[in-house]
């Protein structure tokens, strides 16, 4: 046996109990109270959580967005994702508007593929959908992608897909069973708020949040519910942030639509105050942060199974890059880091402070995020047979999550006051450490593409 990690708590979605758990192979090959102690590294887990390794269903490596492309790549934004437990990343390959999708999977591939130290997965961003394009989509789902994101917003930017052609993706979307996923904010009267503001000269951060209100969150959110209602499709709701668009999506739930939803650490622990400091730039991504009251209600989605997963929508621009709209707020980069805090976050702020089980969390950072977007099971859980992705979690690591105790090469923290009680100090990928006591022990490039297979619904 290549691994054997020995006297930890396993946490699956519905228990916690006491086992050791062998590796062979990249595999895990034995879960039992009573292991012989033979391998070659034997790992004591005694007084730690042992977790499925955690799936981050959102991040944007190497992104080129808004005039600036997202400093973390994909070795420096894995080996950050390592740290904080997440085993296997699901990045966006935003298709170049000439491009075909097999095209931007290829042209993201080549990016990740030299550099990634955990695994990863991809989705399609679409930025021009066409029929002909439709037509390609059987070959996608056969080169592993099963997901294809639209935005309803940024124009401007050169994003946004109208009504129509998300309601044709959602057509196509039951007939070949991928899953559509909605970045739901109301473009018109954002712009239109934007434009106000701009001419009234209100510039600073605070706008942005201004310009982007609850409603314009709440209504598209229901207007993306509505068509896969309509059409039988299956939609997922991105980086969700509001009370009316959570209220939609249990709504609609309750009236058999195929929906889903993830939320976002800094959508649960941060809110809109942020936007009045100096730094308010920093916390410019979009949709934007809202209320304490917003905050709660989003605990309380995850809580009642509202919600199915959590990403992190992990898009690291720096200081300099935000500077690129230091007099005017439309100009900043939209994006925060995440793939590091996720885990801990969601543990001392939920599950510690009881709005959430620490079953719950491998629900929402592993198991929920494998099935829909079709790693699982070979990801999202310890179970015999699934790859041996392993995070030995300590529940006393205190860490400060300031800029120099993380690793992402962004060059400040948008949690410097939160201290987590609560981290990974093991993270193994296909039974291969990447990290090991706290230290960095995974080689560049060693992370492997995952293709998905049909989504589980
Ligand atoms: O502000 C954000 N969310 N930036 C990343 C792009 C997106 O819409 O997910
Ligand atoms: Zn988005
Ligand atoms: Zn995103």
């Amino acid at each position: 046996m290549d691994l054997l990690i020995k006297n930890g708590i396993l946490v699956t979605p519905t228990d916690c109990f006491k086992a050791d758990i062998g590796v062979d192979e990249g595999k895990i090959v034995a879960i039992s109270s009573k292991m012989p102690a033979e391998a070659d590294d034997v790992v004591d887990a005694k007084g730690k959580y042992v977790l499925p390794g955690g799936i981050d269903p959102h991040t944007h490596m190497e992104m080129p967005f808004m005039g600036a492309t997202t400093v973390d790549d994909f070795e420096y934004g894995t080996i950050a994702a390592a740290f904080g437990g997440v085993t296997t990343i699901i990045d966006f390959a935003i298709q170049p508007k000439d491009k075909t999708f097999l095209e931007t999977i290829a042209l993201w591939k080549a990016k990740a593929d030299p550099k990634v130290v955990t695994d990863y997965a991809l989705h399609v961003a679409v930025t021009n959908l066409t029929e002909d394009l439709i037509k390609e989509i059987p070959d996608v789902q056969k080169a592993g992608v099963q997901s294809f994101k639209l935005f309803m917003p940024y124009r401007k930017e050169g994003l946004m897909s109208d009504d129509g052609r998300i309601f044709r993706m959602l057509e196509e979307s039951r007939k070949l069973n991928f899953l559509v996923q909605l970045h739901a904010e109301n473009n018109s009267i954002l712009e239109m708020l934007i434009e106000r503001n701009v001419n009234a000269g209100k510039l600073s951060a605070e706008y942005h949040a201004k310009s982007r209100p609850n409603y314009c969150e709440g209504e598209a959110i229901n207007r993306g519910l509505a068509m896969a209602h309509a059409t039988n499709g299956n939609l997922y709701i991105v980086h969700m942030s509001t009370k009316e668009g959570l209220m939609e999506l249990r709504r609609w739930k309750a009236m058999g639509a195929n929906v889903f939803g993830e939320t976002c650490p800094h959508y649960l622990v941060l809110n809109d105050e942020k936007y009045f400091s100096s730094k308010g730039r920093r916390y410019i991504m979009s949709p934007p942060l809202r209320s304490k009251a917003d905050n709660e209600a989003l605990w309380e989605g995850i809580l009642d199974y509202s919600f199915d997963t959590v990403g992190t929508d992990h898009c690291t621009f720096t200081d300099a890059q935000k500077d690129l709209g230091k007099d005017n707020f439309t100009k900043v980069p939209n994006g925060v880091p995440g793939v590091e805090t996720m885990i801990p976050l969601l543990y001392t702020e939920g599950v510690k402070r009881k709005r959430m089980s620490i079953n719950r969390l491998v629900e929402v950072t592993a198991l929920n995020s494998a099935k829909l977007f079709g790693l699982y099971p070979r990801k999202g859980t310890l179970n015999i047979g699934s790859d041996a992705d392993i995070v030995i979690f300590d529940p006393d690591f205190e860490l400060q999550l300031s800029r120099e105790n993380l690793h992402s090469k962004i060059d400040y923290s948008i949690y410097e006051e939160f201290k987590v009680k609560g981290m990974p100090t093991y993270t193994f990928v296909r039974g291969k450490p990447v990290v090991y006591n706290r230290e960095y022990v995974g080689k560049k490039g060693s992370g492997r593409y995952v293709p998905a297979t049909k989504p589980q619904f």
